[in-house]
This record gives structure tokens, sequence and C-alpha cells, in this order.
């Protein structure tokens, strides 16, 4: 499509003699649609070229050459000069490319970057909850983004299967394992025997001593506790792939924590030989308050076994040779703040490419509270996700029940309305904002959420089915959508794929969610202002048109953010 900012940017180019990437990068969509387009702001120039920005502004104006088919109108306010397109040609750009692009905004952006996300991540052996979904789902969003725009996408599920806790819930087990029926419900048995354990640690110190042997064992491969932790393993695997159905998650990666049990030798040697690796109460740490961290980075425990941050520094070298990442992105929660700071910032000890170390980064989400306040498996007050999802769902088929109770599969639109909802609501806000999790917000068709979106689709496509028919791309005349709330969506829609970018560029899905919401609420007021099936042939089949471009838009990125679009509800 065509890119109307890069036009723009050279032509300035061509007057004021300054590279015309750098002023690509000036240019602003204003917000007052008044105000034009695109603008450019005089101020970022008035240093090199020194004069005042009207000025600038002005000579700018006076001497650019830029094609009148393509820019209608060029004014200065102030400081800005304010660019105003062509309006038919842009209802003609984006329309086109909805009608040749079978996936609207799909690009080879990205091409030749490998992405690696690090995401959803739960611990074996306890509950997948809401905290994991937020990773699962935010992760889940940004790999698809990044691959729609080209780029190779490797998922990683980092499973906590590994660790101090295996060592408690061996205990648990070896002391109790016959109460539990833990192939019938796993996660919940093992879940108690592990706040049982718990109390017992807090109680018997002996007790608290022989779990941590019980990890160094698991860790020297001793056969009876690998086999337990094996068993372990494979049925949480089995209750979270529950969760994954539901969600459609997809991984290419199930490397977890004990992936890299044989992988940790190396990293202590090369961080020993950086003579930076020091005794500390029997323990080996590195300091790293001449980096402005006050906690050490405790790589070997003082009874020899690893610790969660030796297994991810492991990863990230292993990382770094198996897919040679442009990104390393771990989307966890801003509780492992410290956590990550710290791993970051040894791995520069590990003798690896800068571009690498520099390529890590933490995307950190928010807490997500219940109204029953915040949860932790030690305490077993825990909300378990798959129990949230069927919630959803069931929630969602009663209000179809309510309002439709004619439609047809109605299981299959309250499972996608359900998820959709849950999913929609973790992406609504900034990712680092804490958010409350309220039933009555996430389900309103009204408000802000997944289900407006799906009935604002829906809504597109019974137009569609009213209409009874789909005009060529030859039968749209280009100048029947020049009101305004049709440009509004135009816009909308043109803008698309540098929303996409921009995701990429803030590790952002809530960019996506936001933009669904203004195209929602532009198609809305375009249903308002206008009637779609009319009299006027020319009238109704470039508005019949638009109506299909905005279903497809916004199908194509709810997709993207892992939600699908019922075509009835
Ligand atoms: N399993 C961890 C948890 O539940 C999250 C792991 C995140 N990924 C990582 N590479 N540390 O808190």
């Amino acid at each position: 499509m065509i890119d109307f900012k890069q036009i723009i940017a050279k032509a300035i180019a061509e007057v004021v003699n300054i590279d015309e990437k750098e002023l690509e990068s000036y240019i602003e969509i204003p917000k007052d649609a008044n105000n034009g387009d695109y603008a450019f702001p005089c101020f970022r120039l008035a240093k090199e070229l020194r004069k005042a920005p009207p000025m600038i502004a002005n000579d700018i104006k006076e001497k650019i050459q830029i094609d009148e088919t393509i820019v209608e109108k060029v004014e200065v306010v102030g400081g800005y000069l304010n660019f105003y397109i062509h309006q038919e040609e842009m209802v003609e750009e984006v329309l086109k490319e909805i009608d040749t692009q079978e996936e609207y905004g799909k690009s080879e952006f990205g091409k030749g970057k490998n992405i690696v996300i690090d995401y959803s991540a739960p611990n074996i052996a306890k509950p997948f909850h809401i905290g994991h979904l937020r990773s699962t789902v935010i992760g889940g969003a940004l790999y698809n983004i990044y691959q729609y725009l080209g780029y190779h996408t490797i998922g990683i599920n980092h499973l906590g299967d590994y660790g101090t806790q295996f060592g408690k819930l061996i205990e648990g087990y070896k002391l109790w394992g016959k109460e539990y029926n833990i192939e019938e419900d796993p996660i919940n048995e093992l879940t108690k025997i592990y706040i049982r354990i718990n109390q017992v640690c807090k109680e018997d110190e002996n007790v608290l001593e022989q779990c941590r042997m019980n990890f160094k064992l698991l860790e020297d491969g001793d056969s009876y506790c690998t086999e337990i932790w094996e068993k372990f393993r494979a049925l949480s695997l089995k209750e979270f792939q529950k969760v994954y159905d539901l969600l459609g998650s997809h991984f290419d990666s199930w490397n977890g924590e004990a992936f890299y049990s044989d992988k940790m030798p190396e990293v202590i040697e090369i961080l020993e030989k950086t003579g930076k690796l020091v005794e500390s109460q029997g323990a080996k740490i590195i300091d790293l308050k001449d980096k402005g961290i006050n906690t050490p980075c405790i790589i070997k425990k003082s009874n020899g076994s690893t610790t969660y941050a030796t297994r991810d520094l492991a990863a990230i070298l292993y990382r770094t040779r198996t897919y040679d990442f442009d990104k390393a992105l771990y989307v966890v929660s801003y509780e492992q703040t410290l956590h990550f700071k710290q791993v970051f910032e040894v791995s520069k000890l590990l003798r690896i490419d800068e571009k690498y170390t520099n390529g890590l980064k933490h995307v950190q989400f928010g807490m997500v509270s219940l109204p029953t306040g915040k949860m932790s498996t030690r305490e077993g007050n825990i909300v378990k996700l798959e129990e949230l999802l069927n919630e959803s769902i069931s929630r969602a088929k009663d209000i179809i029940e309510e309002k439709n109770p004619e439609l047809e599969d109605k299981d299959e639109v309250a499972k996608k309305v359900g998820v959709g909802a849950v999913i929609f609501n973790d992406l609504s806000n900034s990712r680092i904002k804490d958010e409350v999790f309220d039933w009555n917000q996430i389900l309103n068709f009204q408000g802000e959420t997944g289900p407006y979106v799906q009935y604002t689709y829906v809504r597109t496509k019974s137009v569609l089915e009213k209409a009874g028919y789909m005009p060529t791309i030859e039968e749209v005349k280009f100048d029947k959508l020049l009101d305004e709330s049709s440009k509004n969506i135009i816009k909308l829609i043109y803008n698309f794929e540098n929303i996409l970018i921009q995701v990429t560029e803030k590790e952002e899905p809530s960019i996506l969610s936001r933009y669904l919401i203004d195209l929602a609420k532009a198609f809305s007021n375009f249903y308002n202002d206008n009637k779609i099936l009319i009299e006027d042939k020319d009238i109704q089949n470039a508005r019949v048109y638009l109506t299909y471009a905005v279903g497809k838009v916004l199908k194509t990125g709810a997709k993207l953010l892992g939600i699908e679009m019922p075509n009835k509800m």
C-alpha cells in the first residue's frame, strides 16, 4: 500500500536537505482530524536550520513539491505543517488492498529476524493460575503479531519443572502418597500434598533439610526421585493442556527448567573463569552492587544445588546458540523484576555477543486480583484457570439463552465469547497495570470488551447477509465514502499495519485491542449516521464494501490477539 508518511518525508527532505528516514520519524498523526492526516512539527529542525519553527514551516510549504493527487492540501499552523491526504485516493488505496490481500496487513517487515518469546511457563504440580493466564495471553498475542509481520518466532514454554519445590513434593509423596488419588486429579491432589509438606517444613527443620536433599538427589540423577518427578510432570502437562486447548495456545518448545540441568556446569565454569563468582556463606554468588543491584545473584546454593537464576543463564546461552535471536522476550509478572535484572546483568559475563545481551527484554505485566484477593499456592487460596474459563463460557451461555435463545450452535458461540472475553480483558489495558477481575465488566456487551468487538463483527456479517450480495471492487465508487464517519473508518483501516508495528516496538498488545475498540466504535457511528441498504445503488455498493472491510479487519485483529469470531451471536 502507498506509504503516505514516506511520501511526505521524501518531499520535505528535498527542501531541507535532511535525512528522509529521520524526518519520517518526526511525522505525527494529529489527534484532531481537522489538523489534517499527518503533521510535521518544525520545532525539531529549529536548531539545525537556525530559524523559528513557523518560518521553517512557511519555507517548506512554499518550496515543497508533492503530488496533488495524493496530498491535496498543505497548511501551516504555528510551527506545524499539516498535510491533508486526498481522501478519494486514500479510500481507493485501502479498499483495493482489502480486495487483493487475503490476509490484510500481513507483511515481510521483520523478515530474517528471530524473536524468542518465553511465555506461559506454569509450574509443574501446581495449579495453572491467573498470572500464568496473563503471560499465556500476552505472549501468545505477541507471538502472532510478530509472525504476521514476517518475523520468525519461537514460542517457548519454560516450564517450572525443577527446583526445591520438587524436593518437597517428593518428600510429601514418600510420606503420604498413598492417601491421595494423584492419577485421578493430579494438580489438586499434588497441591494438597504441597500445602501439607510446607506446613511440616515450617515446624521441622529436619524435614526441610530432607526436602532440599531430595532435590539434590534429583539433580544428581537418583532413579527413585527421577521416576516420581517424571510422573508429576506428565500428569501436570496433561492438565495444562486442557487450558491450552481452550485458549488455542501454541508453543514451539517445551524445554522447561529441567532441560538445562546438564547445561549449567558450563555456565558455572565460564563464571568461575571471570573471577567474579565468589563464596558467601557456603553459596556461590555474583555480587552486582557495582551494577546498581543490591542483591547478589545466587548461582549455587550452599548444599550445591543450582537455582532458578542459574537455569535462566543456561537457557540464555542455549537460546543464543540455537535460535540466533534478535530479541528474547520474557513475558513474566513484574514480581520477577529483580530476578531478570540480575540474570540479564550476569549474562554479560557469559562471553556472548553483545547483540544478544542487548536483545534480552523482560516484558513485565501487572498482577491480577480477584474480588477475594491475591493468590498464592502455598496458602491454597487460588482460582484454577480451567474453572475460570469454564465459568466464563457458562456465563456467556446464560446471556445468549436470555438474549437469543433461537441461536444455532449456542455452545460453540458461548465458547468463543466466554474465552474471548477473558483474553480481551487481559489485553485491554497496558500490561503493566494491575487488574481486578470483574465478571460484570468482562462480559458487558456494551463496554470496551471482547464481546463488544465480537458483537460488532457479527453486525457487519448481518448487514452483508441482509444485502444478499457482495459488490466487486470494480463496482465500488470511491467518492461515495467521503463523509466523516466513512473517512474515520478508512483512516483506521489504513493504519492497521502501523498499529501492529507499534505493538512490537513496545511489546504492548493493548495497542491492538484499543485499536479494535476504536474501529468497532467507528463502525457504530458509521452505522448510525448512514443507511447502508438504500435505493442509490452506488452508495449502497460503497457502504456494503466498507462494512465488509471493517469485518475483515476486526476478525484479523481479534485472531492476532487469540480471539475467535462467531458468525452470529
Ligand atoms: N515458572 C515461572 C513462574 O511461574 C515463570 C518462568 C518464566 N520464564 C523464565 N525463563 N524465567 O513464576
